[in-house]
């Protein structure tokens, strides 16, 4: 019995010492290959200062001189070279990779940032400094807590992309990108890992609503506007993902077959705007391939079009442990790998070894890199204090979120007038979505519900109707714990929702003035949405607004629906039904307060769509073409990924729209397709509705020095102070190519015109922005003839057309 006792005791223990044994090493593998490998390289402190005439510097190498440098009355090119020529071969490969995850899971080195999810690695002999890239897009995302302090690092959560885009106003996200700018600088953090400017393929990748639009000319005009708001601030943008990204399923190894042309008229043209309107400090490349090459391995993407065609000046950094070869992306003009792994490191030193990488080519990189950190408030030595104006961040986040929600039915329900209890119907009316999940997401310290909005803005809130929510919430408890930390990165929070009985219903209605039932949709990085049960409402939904509006109407009484979504769902199937809907979109922190400034008439709605609502998914070609059985990426998996990189599937094995997909639907994104073959849609592109009406004028439309000039008068003609958002389309006529019927090739917004208030708007257009991509010439080619130019109040309400002939 004893013996046997003890050989129990032997084998537990032997397992136990395995477990530590397996654990523990792999642990140490992990770290010392993806989290903290730069034993040696820690951030440069006592550094010595020089006073030469008068001026402080610092002697960054301690050498006792001051040298070019270190000097920074110089020109940048003069620093950037000088440094450059005092660097070893090892310290400028170096500096090629970044210094692993750990500061990402909080980890840092002292004077480190816990949560700042890569970092270009500093140089300490040279006394050049460690400088830290935060997610974006929608705000930054470090660490809000840190073990032994009580002060927290909350950041603000702006609205979503796809939101900001519905402003269409390109002032108003200037100065959101200029507040995240100064949130990021007192942060310490030096480069915003953002905007992104993927295109809006199909309505379904899971990571739509970080990106704009499907529209290129409106993705790019957006883009480049939070890029310069940002960079106003001494703080630099890594513009997202290059290029063609626009799945998330297997997005790893995702191989996107496109012709030339969809890529330059499509893809690349959000990113040609960005470049050339705002000079981004840096490019992020995508994690898929084009045409069978990984974008980060790309010369014709990354130093042909990129820096040849467009001239861009910045450093291209990869996508989180994007591509497969270190020694081919710093060849074809990837500047930065990032996190950073000790295995690639390894790789370049031994492609610098072997020949593979030349010094130049390690030369070129290091000088984009250098020249990064020599741009940076680090390296000018500012000293943030970690107290960002939060207040001031929230009430542009607020104001901004209500300028692009688009208000997309209203029969005399907006804005509110006699109304005094509101019953609020649906989970997310009390759970309100401030932003998606993945990386997008952001670490605020608070959301604003639709409920606290209402109620700061005077209203009460039906007691029936909380109490049933509350009841709801009791019996799934666990359903809505929101996902923290780790896990809530590819765990996009989604309680269930009410099921309503039609005695609690009628209870509702008969003490409530106005029933507001919200939607909700949550999505984000690691996995694409699916048709059934996201695009479409679920079954309980569609009951919800069919017995939600019958039961009100019976009262008559209104219902107003609130979409407090990411990306399109359906809606021409049940539209009919409720009085009036507000697609509030994901808008940050302050959402309930902006979707409550709408609806009390503080703010006269202004925002149109920056896509098309189509009435079926599979209007979209590109539902053709797109994965259908998406599944969620696991943190687990994205470990088992970093150890073992999968390999491709061999070629007869490859499963379409997982290892490649088809781009097959070319130029005819969006409203490019729905137009030409003249699909009835929900909603158009550029669709919006006010509190007012807007008179337009006579368009007078000139050519001058290869612009086109066009301007017309925006009347106010309703009772309500409101803002117009203009958009100018192009169509040829008699064209001798296939081409989209009409493209957007310029817009603009009023300012708030008052009731017989009218402004005269101005909106330029370049020629060569009616270009197509000539497929013979490889070049792009413009066609002799006659253009209509139409300006609109969306794509399908054309107001005035006048034609110019080029
Ligand atoms: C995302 C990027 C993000 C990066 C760092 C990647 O998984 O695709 O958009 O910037 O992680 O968080």
């Amino acid at each position: 019995m004893m013996m046997k006792k003890f050989l129990f005791l032997k084998i537990i223990g032997v397992f136990i010492f395995l477990t530590l044994l397996i654990g523990g090493s792999s642990f140490w593998y992990i770290n010392k290959t993806f989290l903290s490998f730069e034993d040696g390289y820690d951030e440069p402190n006592n550094i010595d200062q020089l006073t030469i005439e008068g001026q402080l510097f610092l002697d960054r190498n301690n050498n006792g001189k001051l040298d070019p440098y270190e000097d920074n009355r110089q020109p940048l090119r003069t620093r950037v070279n000088d440094v450059l020529s005092q660097m070893t071969l090892e310290e400028k490969i170096h500096l090629l990779k970044g210094a692993g995850m750990a500061s990402s899971v909080g980890m840092t080195k002292p004077g480190g940032i816990p949560g700042a999810v890569g970092a270009i690695v500093p140089t300490p002999r040279l006394g050049i400094p460690t400088i830290y890239l935060s997610d974006g897009p929608a705000g930054l995302r470090i660490k809000p807590t840190r073990k032994g302090e009580d002060k927290t690092f909350y950041c603000t959560a702006f609205p979503i992309a796809t939101l900001l885009a519905s402003s269409w106003n390109e002032v108003m996200i200037f100065e959101v990108g200029n507040a995240m700018g100064k949130e990021a600088k007192e942060y310490g953090i030096d480069v915003i890992l953002g905007p992104a400017a993927n295109i809006h393929r199909h309505p379904l990748c899971g990571r739509n609503f970080e990106y704009f639009s499907e529209d290129p000319l409106l993705s790019g005009y957006m883009g480049a506007a939070i890029v310069n708001g940002i960079q106003s601030n001494g703080i630099g943008t890594s513009v997202k993902h290059f290029v063609a990204n626009n799945q998330e399923t297997n997005r790893l190894l995702n191989d996107v077959i496109i012709s030339d042309r969809a890529m330059h008229e499509i893809y690349l043209k959000g990113f040609e705007h960005i470049v050339k309107r705002s000079q981004p400090w840096t490019i992020m490349s995508s994690y898929n391939k084009v045409n069978g090459i990984y974008t980060s391995e790309s010369e014709w993407l990354l130093t042909d079009v990129l820096r040849n065609d467009w001239g861009f000046k910045g450093l291209v950094m990869t996508d989180w442990f994007g591509g497969k070869n270190p020694a081919a992306q710093i060849s074809a003009g990837n500047d930065l790998l990032e996190p950073g792994t000790n295995r690639q490191w390894k790789a370049l030193i031994k492609a610098v070894e072997n020949g593979e990488l030349s010094v130049d080519e390690i030369d070129k990189a290091t000088t984009r890199i250098l020249t990064l950190i020599f741009k940076t408030k680090k390296m000018q030595d500012y000293k943030y204090d970690n107290t960002p104006d939060l207040i001031k961040n929230a009430e542009i986040t607020r104001n901004s979120a209500a300028e692009g929600m688009v208000l997309l039915k209203n029969e005399n329900v907006l804005p509110l007038t006699t109304i005094d209890n509101i019953a609020l119907l649906g989970v997310t009316s009390y759970e309100f979505i401030a932003g998606g999940s993945g990386s997008g997401d952001v670490n605020e310290a608070y959301t604003v519900s639709l409920q606290e909005g209402l109620i700061n803005a005077g209203y009460k809130i039906n007691k029936l109707g909380k109490e049933t929510f509350n009841l709801h919430k009791l019996e799934h408890i666990e359903s809505f714990k929101k996902p923290e930390g780790l896990e809530a990165i590819f765990n996009p929070f989604i309680p269930p929702e009410i099921k309503y009985t039609t005695e609690q219903l009628n209870k509702i209605v008969a003490t409530s003035d106005l029933g507001i039932l919200t939607i909700g949709r949550n999505s984000g990085e690691g996995g694409d949405r699916k048709e059934k049960d996201d695009f479409l409402l679920t079954k309980n939904e569609q009951d919800m607004v069919r017995e939600i509006t019958e039961a009100f109407h019976r009262e008559n009484k209104k219902v107003l629906m609130v979409l407090n979504i990411g990306g399109v769902i359906e809606t021409a199937s049940w539209k009919n039904q409720p009085d009036a809907i507000l697609l509030a979109w994901q808008g940050g922190q302050e959402g309930g307060n902006s979707v409550a400034d709408i609806l009390i008439g503080k703010v006269n709605p202004s925002g149109k769509l920056p896509m098309t609502l189509p009435v079926n998914l599979s209007d979209h070609i590109s539902n053709d073409n797109f994965p259908k059985n998406p599944k969620m990426i696991t943190i687990e998996g994205l470990v088992k990924n970093l150890i073992f990189p999968p390999n491709e599937r061999p070629e007869a094995k490859k499963i379409r729209d997982e290892d490649y997909t088809h781009y097959d639907e070319g130029i005819y994104v969006g409203y490019r397709h729905f137009d030409k073959k003249k699909l009835e849609v929900s909603y158009p592109f550029g669709y919006g509705l006010s509190y007012t009406n807007f008179e337009y004028g006579v368009m007078e439309v000139e050519l001058k020095n290869d612009t086109i000039n066009i301007s017309l008068a925006i009347k106010n003609i309703g009772a309500f102070p409101g803002k117009e958002v203009v958009q100018i389309y192009s169509e040829k006529l008699n064209s001798k190519i296939d081409r989209p019927s009409q493209e957007l090739k310029g817009f603009t917004k009023t300012r708030l015109l008052q009731s017989e208030g009218s402004e005269v708007v101005l909106i330029q257009i370049p020629i060569e922005e009616l270009s197509f991509w000539n497929k013979k010439t490889s070049r792009w080619s413009l066609e002799k003839g006659i253009y209509n130019i139409k300006a609109g109040a969306s794509s399908r309400d054309i107001r005035g057309i006048a034609q110019v002939k080029l």
